[in-house]
């Protein structure tokens, strides 16, 4: 067209009344009135329009008038800076409206919080959302204000934060809202707090007490602080310190109650204090009576955070209660790795460092390591890694026992923290217990602890138990070997491996495993755990074990052990399955003698070597030496007898264990048997004397 001719026109719709609008141009309301140039950032695409269509990327807001400019969503924030708050840990970010507003007056913001695997990401991709955990003030969304707090940061974690800039029409944009993004990296703050204090043990002047880490120690603590004052006296606070877990506060008054309250150090500097709790001192009149005083934790913790203590055993019952679910058999899997799919989460091998290693399995090797799970804390663990090289069969048996733990969440048993199944080497990750197998931490500490602490230790490993046995799990090889303790003393079952009952396939075949069976070596293990690791039937042969439990024998009380403790033993050790106690009643049992320490003195026991019989020999009709043997099924060696001259009962009554060698009783099992029906000869002679 002539430049000419689009002149006119243009000026035609500027003055021509009532001619069409032409492109560029519109009149809302058709009639004389003037055509109006389209506003910016729109356009007509033909003439005679009544209104102004926006051009690609703008848009007007529901209650913008048709004749008003497009506008478009706003451009980044700009100057995006974080910083520490003063004093909580909390972090402030600041930023600078957008510059380019879009044409419109209106502008807020929007925070969107990730957590990245480490401060050296290159990918954003790779950094997860942060969930609820971090709160921002005064809100995330609709910030009309440019600064926002995030609390409840994790620290020593890196943060990718975006601020997004939006107006009235960014939701009519189909982009995303742009923004700016900063990344940091929290420091270490101060530990958080400790969550509870036990009493060990207590004397007329000083209490024994211990603690376990705080929840979030926020790097290596260095030392502890303990607060202590005479409840009356609150101005007379004083302070010991302790690098360990443990303490003894000394140069206390008998009989006083004493409050204390405990803090952790870190690098930065000292955490909160716990809540105050309360222990008193051993009277001196009780102290005379020499009553067993030493209190195990679980006691200690009840005394002095009761209320604390309750609720958390209430949470515990709720949820035992609430949840029982039974347990599956990896085994019943067509491919017992589903069941690892299914219970086990996979660890990113790279959130994994290995340390140290610290002993070896059937399959592998086990070490220490750390684990750092994306946004939470460091942790400890047990790696238990498959060697190279091993077939398909092992790996699958090698990760059934992840199969099986899995499947458990409770304080007695040994927690998973997961597996690593993708890629080559597989390992299984447990929490990490730093005084290992039961049996050997109680023979390097033997006689280091107060009945009532062995006795806490059984409780643990009972609640343990009872737990698996509700879930309907059988152990089948309950031992003390089979028990991990951690630095607060918390014992937990572990080796859940399915391989173990493939060692002894004719053992396995032969005997029926059930929760009778695990009661059975429940009570083995109280008989360890109470002697200290000493090793169960010493060095009889297992042929020799299995004769004389057959005939009734059954292990001694060890040295020092409690008669109440010894006849829980006994009832474990039921010959009939069904008469024997079920995990239930044995914690109500261990419980009750927890509550009523008088319970658990010990009567010092003699010789405690042989087997005992729970069913004596029927000594009434026993006249002579011969009746004696006859009794015992032990006829055999009339003739060793004869020789040695051993001839009364009188004379049998008197026999110690090396005579009974002497005699030329060579198998171990014969003696221990005979040695023991002579003590009980001896028992019923005195007596029959006592009562003449
Ligand atoms: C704006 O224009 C649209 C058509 O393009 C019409 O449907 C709407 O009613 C108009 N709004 C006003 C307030 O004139
Ligand atoms: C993280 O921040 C640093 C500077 O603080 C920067 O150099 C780096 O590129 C940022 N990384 C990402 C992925 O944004």
């Amino acid at each position: 067209r002539p430049v000419r001719w689009v002149l006119l026109n243009h000026l035609c719709a500027l003055f021509c009344l009532s001619a069409a609008c032409p492109v560029g141009y519109f009149k809302s309301v058709s009639g004389s009135n003037p055509c109006s140039v389209c506003p910016s950032n729109s356009r007509t695409s033909q003439e005679g329009s009544s209104v102004c269509e926006c051009r690609s990327g703008f848009y007007r807001a529901a209650n913008d008038a048709n004749s008003t400019a497009c506008t478009t969503p706003p451009s980044a924030p700009v100057s995006l800076t974080w910083e520490y708050e003063s004093g909580d840990g909390g972090v402030s970010l600041r930023w600078r409206p957008p510059v380019e507003m879009g044409g419109r007056t209106e502008v807020w913001y929007g925070v969107v919080c990730r957590i990245c695997p480490s401060p050296t990401f290159s990918n954003p991709a790779a950094c997860s959302w942060c969930g609820e955990g971090v709160t921002f003030s005064p809100s995330q969304t609709n910030l009309k204000q440019t600064k926002v707090t995030l609390n409840n940061l994790l620290t020593r974690v890196t943060y990718l934060i975006q601020v997004q800039a939006m107006n009235e029409v960014s939701s009519l944009s189909p982009f995303p809202a742009r923004y700016t993004s900063i990344n940091f990296t929290t420091s270490q703050s101060v530990p958080s707090t400790v969550p509870m204090l036990h009493q060990l043990s207590r004397a007329p002047d000083s209490i024994t007490l211990s603690w376990p880490q705080p929840d979030r120690p926020n790097g290596d603590i260095l030392e502890y602080q303990l607060r202590y004052y005479d409840k009356v006296y609150v101005d007379s606070a004083m302070m010991v310190y302790s690098e360990t877990n443990t303490v003894t506060v000394n140069a206390l008054i008998p009989g006083s109650i004493y409050a204390f309250q405990i803090r952790a150090r870190n690098e930065r500097g000292y955490g909160p204090y716990s809540s105050t709790i309360y222990f008193t001192t051993l009277p001196l009149e009780e102290h005379s009576q020499q009553i067993q005083n030493r209190l195990p934790l679980l006691v200690g913790s009840v005394m002095g955070g009761a209320a604390f203590l309750l609720v958390v055993a209430a949470i515990i019952v709720v949820v035992v209660f609430r949840g029982v679910k039974y347990y599956v058999d990896p085994s019943t899997y067509e491919d017992p790795s589903e069941a690892v799919k299914e219970f086990a989460r996979e660890i990113e091998p790279s959130h994994i460092k290995i340390e140290e290693v610290i002993g070896a399995a059937q399959f592998g090797e086990v070490s220490r390591g750390r684990y750092r799970p994306v946004g939470r804390r460091e942790v400890l663990v047990a790696v238990k890694t498959l060697r190279w090289g091993a077939s398909d069969r092992e790996k699958g048996m090698f990760l059934s026992e992840a199969g099986v733990l899995g499947q458990f969440d409770h304080p007695n048993v040994l927690k998973l923290e997961g597996v690593v199944t993708r890629t080559p080497p597989e390992r299984i990750i447990t929490e990490f217990m730093e005084n290992g197998p039961l049996d050997g931490f109680l023979r390097e500490n033997e006689g280091q602890f107060s009945v009532l602490q062995l006795v806490g230790m059984l409780r643990g490993v009972g609640a343990g138990m009872r737990y698996l046995s509700e879930r309907n799990f059988v152990h089948r090889d309950l031992a003390a070997r089979n028990v991990l303790v951690n630095s607060n003393l918390v014992c937990k079952v572990s080796d859940f491996g399915l391989s173990r009952l493939m060692r002894a396939p004719e053992a396995f075949q032969h005997r029926k495993f059930s929760t009778a069976s695990d009661v059975w070596s429940f009570g083995i293990l109280m008989w360890e755990v109470m002697s200290y690791g000493e090793r169960p039937y010493w060095d009889m042969s297992n042929q020799e074990v299995m004769k004389a439990v057959a005939d009734q024998y059954r292990l001694p009380p060890p040295h020092n052990c409690p008669p109440a403790l010894h006849s829980l033993m006994l009832q474990c050790w039921q010959a009939e399955r069904g008469e024997r106690p079920g995990f239930d009643q044995l914690l109500s049992s261990l419980d009750r003698l927890i509550r009523h320490p008088a319970s658990l003195k010990a009567e010092p026991t003699r010789c405690s070597q042989p087997l005992l019989s729970p069913t004596p020999t029927d000594l009434t009709a026993v006249v002579t030496v011969g009746d004696w043997l006859k009794a015992l099924r032990m006829e055999r060696y009339q003739e060793e007898f004869d020789r040695a001259n051993i001839d009364t009962l009188d004379r049998v009554s008197i026999l110690t264990m090396e005579d009974v060698q002497n005699l030329g009783v060579n198998l171990l099992g014969h003696q221990r048997k005979i040695f023991s029906a002579a003590q009980q000869l001896r028992a019923h002679l005195t007596q029959g004397q006592v009562e003449v």
